[in-house]
């Protein structure tokens, strides 16, 4: 059995973020999708939000588990009996940034390894940064995250 962790805010999730799942899951017996507890981020949604929005929207791909997590992801991966992290990488200035961190991480545990996939072209620009800045001016997020979800992320600013 394969299985592998997706981790991330997912502040909200996105378009993005569905692709990398889907993309995932067709590679792993098992995705599990694990959403980041303490923050230092100081997040729009709360952990139960994000979870359940992950749920809604992800409720189509049968092989995943949406989850939440504290701590190092590497010690989650370990107890989630993970062999795989999967990250994504829109451009160069991800790349740094997860090499240290993918690094870092095989050093703690050389069992558990760091898998990058890229980013569609099409969501290559997308991140949860940009839709909260777009819908914090009242802009159309339609492009950015599928329909369930806009107006939860809109009411968070009314
Ligand atoms: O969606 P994000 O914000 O890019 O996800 C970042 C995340 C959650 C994958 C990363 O911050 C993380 O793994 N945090 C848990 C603490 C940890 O293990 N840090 C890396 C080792 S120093």
């Amino acid at each position: 059995m394969k299985r592998a962790i997706y981790p991330g805010s997912f502040d909200p999730a996105t378009f993005g973020h569905i692709d990398m799942i889907e993309r995932s899951a067709q590679i792993v017996d098992e995705l599990v999708v694990a959403v980041l507890i303490n923050s230092a981020k100081n997040p729009l949604f709360s952990v139960q939000e994000r979870v359940s929005m992950l749920e809604e929207i992800t409720g189509h791909i049968p092989n995943i588990r949406i989850t939440s997590f504290n701590g190092l992801l590497i010690d989650y991966a370990r107890e989630a009996d993970a062999s795989i992290i999967v990250r994504g990488l829109r451009a160069v200035t991800d790349f740094e940034y997860e090499l240290q961190i993918a690094q870092t991480n095989r050093i703690v545990n050389s069992r558990i390894d760091t898998v990058f996939l890229t980013t569609s072209l099409e969501y290559a620009y997308l991140s949860s940064t940009i839709v909260k800045e777009v819908a914090s001016y009242g802009g159309d997020i339609s492009h950015f995250v599928p329909e369930q979800l806009i107006d939860r992320i809109y009411a968070k600013y009314s």
